[in-house]
C-alpha cells in the first residue's frame, strides 16, 4: 500500500443513485450446487430489468470462466474467489446498481467478510435446498461425478457447506416455484426501501 493515494471521486454514489431512482446495493446468493441460486438471480435480474432498474449479474461458473479461472476450489482459493467478487460487487453498488451475486460461498467467513465490506448495501439470501434434492436434479451432472470421486472438494459431499445463521432472507427452493421466489424478494427489496 505504500506510494498509493485515494483518488477523489467527483459523481457519488448518492447522485448515481437519485439518478437511477433505487438505492445500488448487493444481493448475495447463497446456497449448495444446483439450489437455484443463478436461477433465481436470473428471473429477479429479468424483472427488474423491465422495471428500469440497473442491474449486472454476477455468477459463480461465469466468473470463474474468466477473471477468476486462476482459481480452484481449494479453501484459500474459494476464499479469494469469493474476497475478489467482494470487491467486484462493491464497485457496481458504488457504480448505483443492483448487483445480483450467485455463489456457493460455504463459509460464514467468506460471506461475512463480503458483509463486512459492502455492508449497509449488503443483503445475504440464502437459498435453501436440500442436498438430496440437488442431487436429484444435478443439472451439470456434477454431484454424479463427485459421488464417483472425480471431483475433489465438492460442496455438500467432500466440502462442508455452513448453513447461514442469521440470513436477511431464507428462500425456499426446494418447496417454492422461481416466480414465487422472485415475487417474494421483490417485496423484500420494496419494504428494505431498496427499490
Ligand atoms: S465457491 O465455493 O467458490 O463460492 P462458486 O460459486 O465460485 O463456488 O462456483 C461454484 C460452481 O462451480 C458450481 O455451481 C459448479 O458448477 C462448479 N464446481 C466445480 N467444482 C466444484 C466443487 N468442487 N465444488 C462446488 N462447485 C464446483
Amino acid at each position: 500500500m505504500d506510494n498509493i493515494f485515494k483518488e477523489e471521486i467527483l459523481v457519488s454514489k448518492s447522485e448515481r443513485e437519485k439518478k437511477n431512482g433505487h438505492k445500488g446495493t448487493v444481493l448475495w446468493f447463497t446456497g449448495l450446487s444446483g439450489s437455484g441460486k443463478s436461477t433465481i438471480a436470473k428471473h429477479l435480474q429479468k424483472r427488474l430489468f423491465s422495471d428500469g432498474i440497473q442491474t449486472f449479474m454476477l455468477d459463480g461458473d461465469n466468473i470463474r470462466l474468466g477473471l477468476n479461472k486462476d482459481l480452484s476450489f481449494s479453501g484459500p482459493d474459494r476464499l479469494e474467489n469469493i474476497r475478489r467478487i467482494a470487491e467486484v460487487a462493491h464497485l457496481f453498488s458504488q457504480a448505483g446498481m443492483i448487483a445480483l451475486c450467485s455463489f456457493i460461498s460455504p463459509s460464514k467467513k467468506m460471506r461475512d467478510l463480503v458483509r463486512n465490506l459492502n455492508a449497509p448495501c449488503f443483503y445475504e439470501f440464502f437459498v435453501k435446498c436440500s442436498l438430496e434434492t440437488c442431487e436429484r436434479r444435478d443439472p451439470k451432472g456434477l454431484y454424479a461425478k463427485a459421488r464417483k470421486g472425480e471431483i475433489p472438494n465438492f460442496t455438500g459431499i467432500s466440502a462442508p457447506y455452513e448453513v447461514p445463521e442469521n440470513p436477511d432472507l431464507i428462500l425456499d427452493s426446494d418447496h417454492k416455484s422461481i416466480s414465487e421466489i422472485v415475487e417474494e424478494i421483490h417485496q423484500f427489496l420494496k419494504t428494505n426501501q431498496i427499490l
